[in-house]
């Protein structure tokens, strides 16, 4: 049996991915550009063992449903077809993150399996080489290899992989998530992305307009502006969810708790304090903010309605590997 164990954080997006310049190959319209998090951590222990018939996959100790088995051995069959086996594998995921977060993430489970399962079966690869295999199962995974800030490219050929623009030290920012439903998405992210760039009247306009918004988020943080980063990562959120609620059928990820948490946000930044809000493809809103006012905005965003809890999140380190 050969078995390994990874550890993987999830990050965010201040500068958002949306959309697909190849289906198959998974490459990505728009450059992205995002934070590693601490404290939301996925462990994954691979194992391959000649005395399994099929590939099996446990995700916080049950028996995970089958479209994500079958994304799963996609994987796998990518690493089984490099190391030259046929072996299948057991692969045991937890989501160390605060209880029922809310906010069980693919990005950070298909990190830690794109590595998990590559020292498992003997490789040795660069962290290039496992962002790119994470980035074939789910593109944002590419950034959850690196720690710190980390942008990932749009468009290229199989071998994309994303880049550390600086480590987790370089920039003490905080993202306070506000935790404003239970359960699953309605749309998975995959399918969304294709109705919005079959759909929407301004799917061009969004593709333009990332292109330009992602590298001075990069800029931005290089240089430790926040009065620079904020407005360009509320206009990247606000232009990804744009898009999407103007697919036919209308793709909306905003549940009232979100709007509500929206206004705090908006509220506190008139007020003087340097904060911006940004979503994913989910109801919860994350404030990014510096350290110093991370505890105030936490305790106004659980203070408003519809906001389960908060967590407070930052910088964290890229992916931790380990022969078990
Ligand atoms: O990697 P996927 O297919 O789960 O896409 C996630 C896209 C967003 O989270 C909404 C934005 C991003 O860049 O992470």
């Amino acid at each position: 049996m050969r078995r390994a164990r990874a550890r993987a954080r999830a990050n965010i997006a201040l500068a958002k991915y949306w959309g697909k310049a190849d289906d198959a190959r998974n490459l990505p319209a728009v450059p992205s550009v995002s934070i590693t998090l601490d404290p939301l951590v996925t462990e994954t222990i691979v194992t391959f063992d000649d005395a399994l018939a099929s590939d099996r996959f446990e995700l916080d100790g049950e028996p995970a449903r089958e479209a994500e088995v079958k994304r799963v051995t996609k994987l796998l069959d990518e690493v089984r077809a490099k190391a030259g086996i046929s072996t299948r594998a057991r692969v045991v995921s937890e989501n160390h993150f605060p209880t029922a977060a809310g906010l069980a993430s693919s990005a950070s489970g298909f990190a830690a399996l794109a590595g998990a399962a590559g020292l498992a079966a003997g490789l040795d690869e660069t962290p290039a080489m496992l962002s790119a295999r994470a980035r074939r199962a789910s593109a944002s995974a590419a950034r959850s290899i690196y720690g710190g800030f980390v942008e990932l490219g749009a468009g290229g050929d199989d071998e994309l992989s994303a880049r550390q623009i600086a480590g987790p030290e370089h920039w003490d920012l905080r993202v306070v998530v506000a935790v404003t439903a239970e359960g699953r998405k309605a749309v998975g992210s995959r399918d969304a992305m294709g109705e919005t760039r079959a759909s929407s009247v301004y799917y061009p306009a969004w593709v333009d307009a990332s292109k330009a918004i992602a590298p001075r988020v990069a800029a931005a943080i290089a240089a430790r502006d926040i009065e620079a980063l904020l407005p360009l990562v509320e206009q990247s959120f606000f232009a990804m969810h744009a898009v999407a609620m103007t697919a036919s059928p209308s793709i909306l990820y905003w549940q009232p708790g979100s709007v509500a948490a929206l206004s705090t946000i908006r509220r506190m930044r008139e007020a003087g304090v340097p904060v911006a809000p940004t979503m994913d493809a989910g109801p919860h809103v994350k404030a990014i903010c510096l350290s110093d006012d991370a505890d105030r905005i936490a305790a106004e965003l659980a203070e408003t309605d519809g906001v389960l809890r908060t967590i407070v999140a930052r910088p964290g380190a890229g992916i931790e590997l380990e022969k078990v």
